[in-house]
């Protein structure tokens, strides 16, 4: 009887025809709230859109709004086959080289002159190419500069197909990680890049050639203003040869960028600014 009587609670609990209740509760109670939800819902909808719509008006697609103020920008060298930093082959198996001349092709294709002229401007060397916006008016798309493959002499590829590895005087070929807004040198001084052999390596890397001349990033190619503004900018590269480097050894090798206002790369950040690179090219004569 006990249970009969339960199970009837129960049943008018759900659904209860003499207040005609469901779950406790009439229709157009139900309804007020489905409705109050309702409306709370699509209020909160409402506020996230506008608070959306708000913050990316005041963003501008060309410019990071926020970004980091790394002083030194890093650098990285090609071909850079993995994460070790270490160019090893030996000169006569045409295998242990393929794959670093195959790099190098591939990176520098998209610098081959045809390209570059139809891309780029033929701009005033030693001077920042400076393209600023006029207040409210943007200046975009904004050009960049050319930087010709021929430029790399030796080291593009053109005249010495396989960039040295072949003979035992490889190309490597730097950049410098791209920093929006940078102004690098001072007083019309370009940036430049040197190479050098770790302390108990000095005797072994023999004499080194630089492209372009002296190893510099030509002011023009700065400052960079973003993907977005500057869609068809071209990093400018600088290529070192190994003119007589010691063969069967191990070389270490550090180049840096030299700059009057790019500090040295500090304590907290070794990458700054350097690279670091094992070169060891066998040969068996
Ligand atoms: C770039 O130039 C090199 C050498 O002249 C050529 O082999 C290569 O096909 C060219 N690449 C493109 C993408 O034009
Ligand atoms: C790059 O090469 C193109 C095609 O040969 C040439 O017209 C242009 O003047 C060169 N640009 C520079 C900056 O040397
Ligand atoms: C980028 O390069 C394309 C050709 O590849 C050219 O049509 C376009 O005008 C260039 N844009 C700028 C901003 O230089
Ligand atoms: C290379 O540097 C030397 C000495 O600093 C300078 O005299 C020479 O003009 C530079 N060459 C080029 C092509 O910039
Ligand atoms: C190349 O280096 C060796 C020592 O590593 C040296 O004896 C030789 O004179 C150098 N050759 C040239 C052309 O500099």
């Amino acid at each position: 009887m006990a249970k009969d009587g339960e199970k009837g609670q129960w049943k008018e609990f759900i659904w209860n025809p003499r207040t005609r209740e469901f779950l406790g509760r009439t229709a157009s109670s139900w309804g007020l709230i489905l409705l109050f939800y309702l409306v709370f819902y699509i209020f909160l909808a409402g506020l996230f859109a506008l608070t959306m719509y708000v913050m990316l008006q005041t963003l501008d697609d060309h410019k990071p709004t926020w970004q980091d103020r790394l002083a030194t920008p890093g650098m990285v060298i090609r071909p850079k086959a993995d994460e070790t930093f270490e160019i090893v082959y030996t000169v006569q198996n045409t295998e242990s080289w393929d794959s670093y001349t195959q790099i190098l092709d591939k990176f520098l294709a998209p610098y081959n002159d045809s390209i570059q002229a139809q891309k780029n401007a033929e701009c005033t060397p030693d001077q920042y190419f400076l393209q600023e916006d006029s207040g409210d008016v943007k200046n975009n798309p904004k050009r960049s500069c050319q930087f010709n493959r021929t430029i790399l002499g030796e080291c593009s590829g053109i005249d010495k197909r396989y960039y040295g590895y072949q003979d035992g005087k490889p190309c490597i070929i730097i950049k410098l990680n791209r920093v929006i807004g940078m102004l690098p040198g001072n007083n019309g001084q370009a940036p430049y890049v040197t190479c050098g052999a770790k302390r108990e390596d000095s005797d072994k890397i023999g004499e080194l050639a630089y492209y372009p001349p002296n190893g510099t990033f030509n002011l023009m190619y700065y400052p960079y203003y973003g993907k977005k503004a500057q869609v068809n900018y071209s990093q400018p590269l600088v290529a070192v040869k190994f003119l007589n480097i010691t063969h069967n050894e191990d070389v270490n090798i550090e180049c840096k960028i030299n700059a009057n206002n790019i500090p040295e790369g500090s304590e907290r950040d070794k990458f700054a600014g350097r690279v670091s690179f094992k070169l060891r090219i066998n040969s068996n004569n």
